[in-house]
């Protein structure tokens, strides 16, 4: 039943952004000639490379295909902001978009870098907000949304255990000044605005440390 329902709220949610109804099908074979442009980047193996200042490359490998196409639709319009991404992302049409999202999605998750050295402070405060949330702030757990193990759910709810720990804590910080508002009903910026710089900095690294899942 819980499952039935987590399924209806992702289709609702992916109805809402108007994408997932015009998608054409993604072909893992050709993704992989159109994922030369990225590997600079993101490496042949998906595992991309986590900055602790500067601009992290996130974990592609595993990542939900729907997910995925929907954020580089959302960087060619604009509503997520990357000018490192901009100019990949005007070399792909729509299909060129199904088919490396298609790619990704298939490879085995690797490691999150970034949460080593994580001390036993950061990691409880961490692990309260991803697994529980803190009430006293309204902050409702990260996996309420983002699944068991916060390894995803659906298409919507993209996974985020075991994601680099720099490019979690960007992310939240450009939700809460609003540089990325692609996310359906400000789910995301309404919990990140909520959230201090040390709170994102514990639930980003404890996240790190996390196993993402195998496919
Ligand atoms: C020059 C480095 C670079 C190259 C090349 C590159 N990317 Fe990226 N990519 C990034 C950075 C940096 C981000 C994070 C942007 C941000 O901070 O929002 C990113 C983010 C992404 C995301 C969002 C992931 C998520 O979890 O939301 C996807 C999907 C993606 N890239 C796919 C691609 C694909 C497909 C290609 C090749 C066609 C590519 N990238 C080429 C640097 C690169
Ligand atoms: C009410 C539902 C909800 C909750 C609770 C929630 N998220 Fe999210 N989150 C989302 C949605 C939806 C997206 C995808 C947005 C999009 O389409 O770009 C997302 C995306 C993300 C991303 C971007 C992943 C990527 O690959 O770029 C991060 C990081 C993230 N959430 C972290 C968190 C953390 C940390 C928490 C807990 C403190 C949390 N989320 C709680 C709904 C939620």
């Amino acid at each position: 039943m819980k499952r039935i329902t987590l399924a209806l709220t992702a289709l609702g949610l992916a109805g809402l952004t108007g994408f997932a109804q015009a998608a054409p099908e993604g072909d893992a074979a050709r993704g992989a000639e159109v994922a030369n442009l990225c590997v600079a980047c993101h490496k042949a193996d998906g595992s991309g490379m986590n900055m602790d200042a500067g601009e992290s490359w996130p974990r592609l490998a595993g990542l939900n295909a729907t997910y995925f196409a929907k954020q580089l639709h959302d960087i060619k319009n604009g509503t997520r902001v990357s000018a490192t991404m901009t100019p990949f992302v005007n070399m792909l049409d729509d299909q060129k978009i199904a088919d490396v999202a298609a790619y990704y999605s298939q490879l085995e998750p690797t490691e999150g870098q970034g949460g080593e050295g994580i001390d036993e402070a950061t990691r409880k405060r961490g692990e309260q907000l991803a697994e529980r949330g803190d009430w006293s702030q309204y902050i409702v757990s990260c996996k309420s949304c983002h699944g068991p193990g916060n390894r995803g759910a659906g298409t919507v709810f993209p996974g985020i255990a075991g994601q680099h720990a720099g490019y979690i804590e960007a992310q939240l910080k450009a939700w809460k000044d609003g540089t990325r508002k692609n996310d359906p009903q400000d789910l995301m910026g309404s919990i990140a605005r909520r959230m201090s710089d040390e709170d994102i900095h514990a639930v980003a690294m404890w996240l790190a440390n996390q196993n993402a899942g195998s496919k």
